[in-house]
Order: structure tokens, then sequence, then C-alpha cells
């Protein structure tokens, strides 16, 4: 790291300080400590804990009584498309229902765009991202479906984030819609030969419309077999194999849940995959919302993200995911506080991140309210009033 090049700074006079680190605070997994202070060195925390023990620094800036929390770490998200879907976000709220097919729009737009209008599109969507408080985000590809197309995307991906998915298995490609399985060999095959030097993960959207359980379990086990770790896009619009073959599969996450049986519960709720549950589709294709509070008894770990893309939620608003999740998935606000920053980071199974502890990341986010609750309780404010990345100042 470089902290001499960035010195150290202490943000004192923290109403509020949530460091997902139960060690350091009391009560929830929140950590939560009153009258804080966190000390930056470089680009990590070095320490945190109570105002009047903060030991000397170079800088220092007065948080004004206000809340300070973990950067949002947004697990899912699929920003490298161009156009968007305004017309079929119309027909929705006239009583269309959402299907899989919306996808080959924005694939025809993403293919027919140059390298530079995907990179300013994405670069537009990080800014905005974290105006809003989100200092981490994974992003997919998934709008190309050729080897060419999927290859310069994630590319494009790599230059702003380490969290680089692969998922040339949105759908079947148009030119092969009656050749299913010749696409499923393109994306095992050449497609993943290409993809997997400029990605992290691997992802299927396993759900009827798109892959099923079978195919779904191919692409994953070839991308294992690349070095690239599973996720997956499971049981969002109806009952399905996915949740089961990610616990299978270990992936880190099985991303929706929103149709689940018990069964599925159970296998989440004993396994180390994360349910990232993304309010913002229900919302944008007004659908039934996954039932957060189930997941959370039956203890299983459940992350909160975006899923920002034109078709089934354009928002890239970590804090309007977590209003929702509040309101309507049965989560406490501080449950849904800690789903959106430790929850993401377990997601991506990450420990540098998600949390303010010494070692950590110094990814922060101060809120213009005395605490976290406020995130679900003044939904729809713009209540970030400063974040830092990497130890430095960024809005
Ligand atoms: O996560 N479910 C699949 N993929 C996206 C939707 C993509 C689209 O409609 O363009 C999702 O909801
Ligand atoms: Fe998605």
């Amino acid at each position: 790291t470089d902290s001499a090049h960035h010195g150290s700074t202490v943000i004192t006079n923290i109403a509020t300080l949530v460091t997902n680190d139960p060690s350091l605070g009391t009560g929830t997994p929140l950590g939560l400590v009153r009258d804080a202070a966190v000390v930056i060195d470089g680009d990590r925390v070095a320490w945190t804990g109570e105002s009047s023990k903060a030991p000397a620094t170079d800088k220092r800036v007065d948080a004004g009584g206000r809340a300070v929390l973990p950067g949002f770490v947004d697990s899912h998200s699929h920003l490298l498309f161009a156009g968007d879907r305004t017309e079929e976000f119309n027909a929705r709220m006239s009583g269309r229902p959402y299907s899989a097919g919306g996808i080959r729009t924005t694939v025809a737009a993403t293919r027919a765009a140059t390298d530079a209008e995907l990179e300013a599109n994405l670069t537009r969507h990080l800014r905005e991202a974290l105006r809003q408080g989100t200092t981490t985000f994974e992003t997919k590809s998934g709008y190309g479906l050729t080897t060419a197309d999927e290859s310069r995307a994630l590319r494009i991906a790599a230059r702003h984030t380490e969290e680089v998915t692969f998922l040339g298995a949105h759908v079947v490609a148009p030119e092969l819609a009656d050749d299913p399985a010749a696409y499923v060999d393109l994306v095992t095959g050449e497609m993943l030969d290409a993809c997997a030097p400029h990605a992290r993960w691997i992802d299927v959207f396993c759900e009827q419309g798109a892959f099923d359980g079978d195919q779904a379990r191919a692409i994953l086990t070839a991308g294992k077999a690349r070095g690239l770790h599973p996720r997956i896009h499971a049981n969002q619009l109806t009952h399905g194999p996915g949740v089961r073959l990610a616990v299978e599969l270990d992936a880190a996450s099985a991303d929706h849940c929103t149709h689940l049986t018990d069964a599925d519960v159970d296998a989440l709720a004993h396994s180390r995959t994360v349910a990232t549950l993304l309010p913002g589709a229900e919302f944008s294709t007004r659908a039934e919302w996954p039932d957060a509070r189930r997941l959370l008894d039956a203890g299983a770990t459940v992350a909160l993200s975006t899923d920002c893309n034109p078709g089934s939620s354009f928002t890239s608003s970590v804090p309007f995911c977590i209003a929702l999740a509040v309101r309507d998935m049965g989560m406490t606000p501080d449950e849904a506080v800690w789903a959106a920053t430790a929850g993401g980071a377990a997601a991506l199974r990450r420990e540098d991140i998600g949390r303010i502890a010494p070692g950590a990341y110094a990814d922060l986010t101060l809120l213009d309210a005395p605490s976290h609750v406020h995130l679900a309780y003044r939904p729809g404010v713009p209540l970030v009033a400063g974040v830092w990345r990497r130890g430095v100042r960024a809005v």
C-alpha cells in the first residue's frame, strides 16, 4: 500500500459508527460504536473506537455528529450494456409481464456500440453508484453473447473492478435460438477460453426461457475447471433447480431467490452460499417480493444488491434497495444495512471490504443523518454526504 503517500486521517465526532465487527461494538452484528472515530492510514483502516481515545494523526475531519458505515458492496450488477428499455418498462406498467426475452433488445444495442460508448456508459453508472455510497461493485457481461462481444465487455469491466463475472449464459444468442446445445458448446468452449482470463466469476441465468439445470451445471463446471468461481441467477421468475445447484457447486451466491421451496431455504441455511436478494427487480417488474425473513429465520446469510440493468432493475441505488427490503421483505434496518455491506462482501468471499476494522480497506460512507436506520426511515432522500474509497475522499 502507499500509506506514506496519503498520510493518516482521523474522522471524529461520528454519532453512530457501523463497523460490522461484533468484537468492536456492542449489540447487533453491526458492531455499533457511539461517539466514535475512525483512523485511516493510506488505503486501510488503522483504528476505530471512541472519539475521546483517538490517536493523533496528520489530518482531522469532523463528521458533525452524523453516521458512518462501510461503503456499500453491490455484489450484483449488469453494467456492460448500451441503449435502454423504456418502452418495455412502460408496457409492463400497463400490464405486460416481464420475461427473459427482453434481454435480446439490449444485446442488439450492445453489439452495435463502440468500446468507448460501452465504457462511458459503465463509468457514468459507477459514478452514480459512488455518489450513493457504493465503494465496491461486481459487474457482468451477458449482453454480447458472441466470443468477441463477451470478451470485450469483460476487458472493459476489468479496468474498473476486480469483481468481474462472465455471464455468456444469460440467454441463448439469437442466431443460435434453434440450437441451444450449440450455444452451450460455444459458451463452454471458445467463449470461455477468451473470457476466463478477464473474469473472477462465472454466472448462469438458470430459468425458464434461459438455461435449465443440466445446462447450468455443464456451464458452471466448465468455468470452475478454468479457475472461475460460480454464482447463479436462481429462482427469480419461477421455482427451479438453481438454488440447489448453487449449493451443490459451492457457489458464492444464489441471486434473486424469489421463488423458494422449504428444501431450497434449508439448503442455503446449511451452506456458505449467500442468498443475494435484489428487490429493485421485483419493484421494476411488479413481482412478488423475496421473503428475506424466511431466509434469515432459517439461518441463511443474506446480501442485498441492486441488479442494476436496463431490463429488470434500472437502479444503481443501494439505499433504495435497503428501504424496499425493510418495508416489504421483513428485514429490520440493522439486517438490511448489514446485508448491503458485510452481506455483499460475503457474497464476493471478501474479508477486506464490508466492515470498518483495522486492516480492512478504508471504504466509508458518511450519512447526512445521525444513524444508519435513516436509510430506511427516510426513503428516496439523498442521505450520502461523503464517501472515502480506498482511503481517498471520492464524494
Ligand atoms: O438479473 N435475470 C436475468 N438478468 C437480469 C435481467 C436482464 C435484463 O432483463 O436485461 C436480472 O434481472
Ligand atoms: Fe441479474
